[in-house]
């Protein structure tokens, strides 16, 4: 059975015709062409494959693209890209905090909700808001370094405009087809 359904992408507002059985994680990597979210464990263990949806993060493996029918979702793609990064990925950067960057855009979508509910953690808040996503490469200690630091430049430079920091670049009607 399809569905016609309405989801706001990273400020973009876009309708599909989906399968009944899409998962949120194959409609945004292969009908929507975006490829950050991972597909790990497929099952909910590995975060990989996280993004935001109405705030909060999710693994979009164990969600329907028909459950987010009119839902806001955030992925990586909406934070930055080479030339503008968001604080969270350069943290990342200047951390020298990946390794073979699999579990990466899952890691700054978790952390990133961690930081719109909570602009500053401790480091206790910061390893519990990880602790769904798993990184067999880096041992964690930098991916923690890294959130913190993020937090604190932040927090340095006040408030961020709205928009940008969550993601909300201006809307546009796309429309696109899904379907298998
Ligand atoms: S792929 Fe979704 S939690 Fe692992
Ligand atoms: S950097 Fe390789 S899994 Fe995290």
């Amino acid at each position: 059975m399809l569905h016609n359904i309405r989801v706001r992408v990273n400020g973009e507002w876009v309708e599909a015709c989906v399968p009944s059985h899409r998962r949120l994680l194959d409609f945004l990597r292969e009908d929507l062409d975006l490829i950050g979210a991972k597909e790990g464990c497929g099952g909910g263990e590995c975060g990989a494959c996280t993004v935001l949806v109405n705030g909060e993060p999710i693994n979009s493996c164990l969600v329907l693209a028909v459950e987010a029918d009119g839902a806001e979702v955030l992925t990586v793609e909406g934070l930055g890209d080479a030339k503008d990064l968001d604080p969270v990925q350069e943290a990342f950067v200047q951390n020298s905090a990946l390794q073979c960057g699999y579990c990466i855009p899952g890691m700054v979508m978790s952390a990133k909700a961690l930081l719109i509910r909570n602009p500053n953690p401790t480091r206790d808040e910061v390893v519990e808001a990880i602790s769904g996503n798993l990184c067999r490469c880096t041992g964690y200690a930098r991916i923690v370094d890294a959130i913190m630091q993020a937090a604190q430049a932040a927090d340095a430079a006040g408030p961020a405009p709205a928009g940008r920091a969550a993601g909300h670049a201006p809307a546009a009607e796309v429309s696109r087809a899904g379907g298998e």
